[in-house]
């Protein structure tokens, strides 16, 4: 495929490429000069539309280790600010001859549109609920790295699944590679319409977590959410927090994962989240890799 829109166009045999190739790319951020030229006279846009730490700064990191140049764009401190439109603002940077463009939006969709009207490779750095790729992309590495692949394993994703790109991504991702999937939260923020081959929903959190191998908390978004979805925080938390007492009714062997921004003590504990079952910080950095091979992939390994 062209772009990295969602994962519609990709194959199994594609994705595990992926992320075989995002070994090789980490074996380089071990090394004392973490750079090689394999982009060299690339430019890449990082188009954020909407606040990001981690994909922002591991894109522009992993475009930088590959010798591409970088056009860093943050919609607040542009012309957008003035109204003028993501088509004209694409166009713009367009004809400053950039390579490739990774777009976060906070409308679904948003990504798709910059393909249209640029024309270059696209990467979705998440757009609106639909879409976070890249995010699953991470998190199948960690897991895989943890286990040594995803076939037959069990992920559990506890929390705000109605509002989380995140979780479709993953809920997308994970069966393709083999892993089964339980998504859960409370009835309001659990849309029956994910359920799908290879992805099962419950209410229940003890449910979801058993025998599961991996279980990630997904932040409450509260930004997003209308009134009414959970009663108080300390509700949701009594009855859905990943902390110690739940993951009680997971294998010893599991791990835990977070997307990140967390909303400490609130969908996961502190303790859980800086302790040894936590892979938290693992997902960030590998983040990295998993986008380098990412841009790899659809700017030369496609050719
Ligand atoms: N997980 C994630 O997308 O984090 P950022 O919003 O900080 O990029």
């Amino acid at each position: 495929p062209k772009h990295l829109l969602d994962f519609q166009d990709w194959s199994p045999e594609r994705l595990s490429a992926l992320l075989d190739n995002a070994d090789t790319m980490s074996q380089v951020l071990d090394r004392p000069v973490k750079k090689v030229p394999a982009l060299q006279g690339l430019t890449v846009c990082t188009a954020f539309f909407e606040n990001s730490t981690r994909t922002r700064v591991s894109f522009e990191l992993a475009a930088r280790r590959m010798s591409a140049d970088v056009v860093s764009f943050a919609a607040g401190a542009s012309s957008v600010s003035k109204g003028e439109s993501i088509r004209d603002t694409i166009e713009v940077l367009t004809a400053y001859k950039v390579d490739a463009f990774v777009v976060r939006h906070a409308a679904a969709g948003a990504a798709h549109l910059v393909a249209r009207y640029s024309g270059k490779p696209v990467i979705n750095a998440g757009d609106g609920r639909r879409a976070h790729p890249t995010q699953a992309l991470l998190d199948a590495y960690t897991i895989r790295r943890e286990f040594g692949s995803l076939e037959g394993k069990k992920v559990a994703i506890i929390g705000d699944v109605r509002h989380s790109r995140v979780a479709r991504s993953n809920a997308e991702l994970l069966p393709k590679l083999g892993a089964e999937v339980v998504l859960c939260g409370p009835a309001t923020l659990l849309p029956r319409d994910l359920a799908a081959a290879g992805v099962t929903l419950t209410t229940d959190p003890k449910e979801a977590l058993r025998n599961a191998d991996a279980v990630m908390a997904l932040r409450l978004q509260q930004e997003r959410m209308d009134a009414g979805y959970i009663g108080s925080l300390q509700d949701y938390a009594r009855q859905y927090q990943v902390n110690d007492d739940l993951l009680a009714f997971a294998p010893e062997h599991a791990i835990v994962l977070h997307p990140g921004p967390m909303n400490r003590d609130v969908e996961i504990s502190s303790q859980v989240a800086d302790g040894p079952r936590s892979r938290i910080l693992a997902q960030v950095e590998n983040g990295q890799a998993v986008r380098m091979s990412t841009l790899y992939h659809l700017l030369v390994g496609r050719q």
